[in-house]
């Protein structure tokens, strides 16, 4: 496995393969890489000849009072894992390369952005779309994977990759979850026992939701309330938000459910923000 930090290397190390006709699989990722990202990396693998995963904790994606600086990081480990799951080569580039100057055209798609996070992280998804349309752009690859935990973050990749007509297949990879229901998130490492103990609620809500809505359930107000009842049971939970919206636009569902839906969550416990969300398809 290689691992190169520089943008030029790393398109001579990639034109070499296209030269031989290899296809290229991008999983873009900020590290302390978990199950989930591996998840993601061997999926890859099945699809692409050479499979490329950029470590980067992306300034612009974060917020003025948001974690870039005690985001966690342990480059050592993410290698080693790298590594374990197939990976050909990692992108690790200097924010200094990514970013030589403050960007002056920034990616942005205002409809599906300005809802959900993108209502309590203000630019977030367009610092998203900015480094992931650079990423794009540097490894040129066939196909992209991203994770369905990230489902506004998914929904916005997919139309940037449609709308600016980029010839990538975005691929999405399931949640990964512990064994009691959370979703892995790197996020997960800042949570103390209790709110640990307590975060389960998330999960515990959407399932209870799914399971009701399988049972015949179709009132979107009905079944956010089961959520935000599990999560009201949990003293250190400050829920953000709870929603149900159409999987494609992101747009509330007021109505009885008629076409494929997704329950999105975003809680905190402490300082630790959590985002969950399950697919209803009727
Ligand atoms: O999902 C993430 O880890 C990040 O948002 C991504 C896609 C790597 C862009 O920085």
């Amino acid at each position: 496995m290689e691992l190169i930090t520089d943008l030029h290397t790393l398109r001579q190390t990639l034109a070499l393969h296209r030269e031989h006709r290899r296809t290229l699989a991008l999983v873009p990722t900020m590290g302390f890489l978990h199950e989930g990202h591996l998840a993601l990396m061997r999926q890859a693998r099945h699809h692409a000849d050479v499979v490329v995963t950029s470590i980067f904790v992306n300034p612009t994606q974060f917020g003025p009072n948001e974690d870039l600086a005690a985001y966690p990081r342990d480059l050592d480990r993410d290698l080693d894992l790298c590594r374990s799951a197939g990976v050909d080569l990692v992108f690790h580039p200097d924010a200094r390369d990514v970013y030589p100057r403050p960007p002056r055209v920034l990616v942005h798609a205002p409809d599906l952005a300005n809802r959900l996070c993108g209502l309590s992280r203000p630019g977030h998804f367009q610092g998203v779309c900015t480094v992931v349309t650079k990423l794009f752009h540097l490894v040129q690859p066939d196909v992209a994977v991203f994770g369905q935990k990230d489902f506004q973050q998914l929904a916005i990749l997919k139309a940037l990759v449609e709308d600016l007509n980029l010839p990538i297949a975005v691929l999405e990879g399931p949640t990964v979850r512990e064994h009691d229901g959370l979703a892995l998130s790197s996020r997960n490492t800042y949570l103390d026992p209790d709110a640990r103990a307590q975060a389960t609620a998330i999960s515990r809500g959407l399932f209870a939701a799914r399971d009701a809505f399988q049972g015949g359930l179709r009132d979107p107000q009905d079944l956010i309330r089961i959520v935000q009842q599990h999560l009201d049971a949990q003293p250190l939970a400050l829920p953000e938000y709870v929603e149900l919206v159409r999987a494609d636009d992101l747009t509330p569902i007021s109505h009885p459910i008629d076409a494929p839906a997704v329950i999105a969550v975003a809680c905190r416990f402490g300082r630790t923000r959590l985002i969950d969300n399950i697919h209803l398809n009727p």
